[in-house]
């Protein structure tokens, strides 16, 4: 039987299948003429304001069980080969519990590069600066989860604090800081109040891929599925956001293969987050998800060459189409 919660959410979205998503109904102009080789492809862009090399990341899933310490060991390691910024999971427990702190210390002690902290918006600014020292970590995320909590038997129930304890971190912490969503979709609404803020980032992570509505569903045994209604698809809430100039937007959430990657990079998104996909890979060795990653990235450059663009800031100008 499993026990923790951690472990419950990893089962859960393990067994979580790979959905249809609305990357499907976006069709990219290709040319059959780009005039390039692969060797001129440039995948390199930025990542709250740091230079990485590829467009995309590991996002944020785990720490504070023994299955999570695996992970975190699993995919820093593979980060640390590619140079590619990892988020930890929600570093909460170990701040509540010293004991689970090792579960996200192991990522740093395997990773040289950017590795991003977690919080939820119930953390003080001096619990957020905890989470950030724990790790040394280059960043920090905050998620905002409302759903998710309310789908929880034992969830927070109380939001006065969140938009005080945003306002107060994003504007006296060292380090980058953006808002994420959990796998439900940002509303302009919520990123209207989040720029009120000070928020200068964040990462629309839309539905279409793991759904923490059907994971708590599954752990409460309650049907909460009706609640998806609220759900913003990835690709609606980057194009409701298409006007949007004073923030840097990220995207994940339901993120299958390089071409999503690539939709994400046209519809606006500076760099792209991936959970569900590098959760998969630490069910092999890691000689076979290296060479996962390294397919991965060879499949971004082919499809550079399909859309005949050099780079990643040059996808903004590749045309697209929509399906209603
Ligand atoms: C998550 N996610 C998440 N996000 C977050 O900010 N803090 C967290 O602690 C977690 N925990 C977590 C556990 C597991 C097992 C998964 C799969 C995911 C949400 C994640 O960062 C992302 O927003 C969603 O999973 C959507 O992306 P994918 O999975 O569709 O690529």
């Amino acid at each position: 039987m499993i026990k923790n919660r951690k472990d419950e959410h990893i089962a859960f979205a393990f067994k979580q299948g790979i959905r249809i998503n609305r990357f499907d109904d976006v069709f990219l102009e290709s040319t059959d003429l780009p005039e390039m080789s692969i060797e001129d492809i440039d995948l390199s862009t930025t990542f709250l304001g740091y230079d990485i090399p590829y467009p995309f990341y590991i996002n944020a899933m785990t720490g504070g069980s023994l299955k999570a310490t695996e992970i975190n060991e699993f995919l820093s390691k593979l980060a640390n080969h590619f140079n590619l910024p990892m988020v930890l999971g929600s570093q909460s427990i170990a701040i509540k519990d010293a004991s689970w702190e090792s579960s996200f210390k192991v990522a740093r002690k395997h990773h040289n590069g950017l590795l991003i902290s977690n919080v939820n918006p119930n953390f003080t600014l001096e619990q957020a600066k905890k989470a950030i020292q724990m790790v040394d970590s280059n960043g920090l995320s905050i998620h905002i989860n409302l759903i998710q909590e309310l789908s929880m038997a034992e969830g927070d129930r109380d939001f006065r604090l969140w938009n005080d304890n945003i306002k107060n971190i994003v504007s006296n912490i060292q380090v980058p800081v953006y808002v994420k969503q959990v796998g439900q979709g940002m509303s302009l609404q919520t990123v209207q109040k989040l720029k009120k803020l000070g928020v200068k980032a964040i990462d629309v992570s839309g539905k279409g891929g793991t759904s923490f509505i059907e994971i708590e569903s599954n752990r409460s045994k309650t049907d909460y599925s009706y609640l998806e209604s609220f759900s913003i698809e990835t690709v609606d809430a980057l194009l409701n956001l298409k006007d949007e100039t004073e923030l840097d937007i990220y995207a994940s959430g339901g993120i299958r293969n390089p071409l999503d990657v690539i939709k994400a990079l046209t519809l606006g998104a500076k760099a792209v987050g991936l959970s569900k996909w590098f959760l998969l890979l630490t069910e092999l060795s890691m000689e076979e998800a290296i060479q996962r990653v390294e397919q991965f990235i060879t499949d971004l450059k082919k499809i550079m060459l399909i859309v005949g663009k050099q780079n990643i800031k040059a996808l903004k100008e590749v045309k697209y189409t929509v399906k209603s």
